[in-house]
Formats: structure tokens, sequence, C-alpha cells
């Protein structure tokens, strides 16, 4: 059984997407599996923004292929490893939770580059289009923090 890792945003269409495609690229393929969806509902079956889709084929990366999905209760069992975007998110997402062992799987994605510091990946939906590739560099510095520990931890 591969282990299994969650990015969450609220969308589903701009910071997630971009975390998957980018932490999934640094793991080998046959140990991991790596998913993404958001805790709102606008955006279930689309594709991601064309911003997060211009900026991943920009660091060669294609997540064109994504569609959008909700967060669900179910995804508590379903996943190892919960990553969120923000202090929002993870209020949202922890809101669900019913016991401690779900409650641990989830973590705020920046905590593994600044521990304890609670900063969020910024929403760039209605920001500045380089607000994507500050997006792409935060998360890309974040996933090699985290496909080293999970590499470690799950040789
Ligand atoms: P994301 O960005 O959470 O990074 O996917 C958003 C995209 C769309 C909306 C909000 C956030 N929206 O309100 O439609």
């Amino acid at each position: 059984m591969p282990v299994k890792i969650l990015m969450v945003c609220l969308g589903n269409i701009c910071r997630s997407p971009l975390a998957e495609g980018i932490l999934a690229s640094k793991l080998p393929k046959n140990k991991f599996s790596v998913d993404s969806a958001g805790t709102g509902s606008w955006h279930i079956g689309r594709k991601p923004d064309e911003r997060s889709i211009a900026v991943a084929q920009k660091h060669h990366l294609d997540i064109s292929n994504q569609r959008g999905r909700q967060f669900s209760m179910n995804d508590f069992e379903a996943f190892d490893y919960i990553y969120v975007m923000d202090n929002s998110n993870y209020d949202d997402v922890i809101l669900m939770t019913k016991n401690p062992e779900h409650r641990e799987k989830v973590q705020l994605i920046l905590n593994e580059l600044f521990p304890n510091e609670n900063v969020d990946v910024p929403d760039p939906y209605y920001g500045l289009p380089n607000g994507f590739e500050a997006v792409y560099q935060m998360l890309n510095d974040a996933c090699d923090v985290i496909a080293k520990k999970l590499i470690e931890k799950h040789p």
C-alpha cells in the first residue's frame, strides 16, 4: 500500500493542485501517492486555474489533468498525511475531525519550512500574476523538506 498524502486549500484550483504536482514529482510513484482537495465546493470537476497550470509548466510540471474535488471526512481515513495551505483551511479541516489521530494528520504546509510559525501560503486567486510564482517557490521549498522526511520515514 502506498503512503498517501493530501494537499488541501480552499478552492482546489490554485495552491493545492500545485502542491500536489510538486510533491508527486519529488517522490517515487511506486511508494507514494499524492492528491489534493478543496474545503469549498465551487470548483468540483474543474481543471486547475490557468495561472497555476502555467507556472507549473514553466517548472516542467504538467498539472492540467487534475480535477477539483471537495475535501470530505473520508479523507481522514484515506490519507496518512494532510497538508493544508493556510490557517483558515486548518480551522475548517480541524472542525471536521472527530478524534486525535485524525487531528495529528493535519499540518500547515509551511510549518515544514518554518516550524511552529503558522505561516500561510497566500491565496493567489485575486492577486497579481507573480503571486503564482511566489506560491510555487514556497511550495517547492516546503515539498523538498516533506519529500526528504517521507523518504527517510518510509524507506
Ligand atoms: P485556492 O484559491 O484555494 O488556492 O484554490 C482559490 C480559488 C478560488 C476561490 C478561492 C480560493 N474561490 O473563491 O472561487
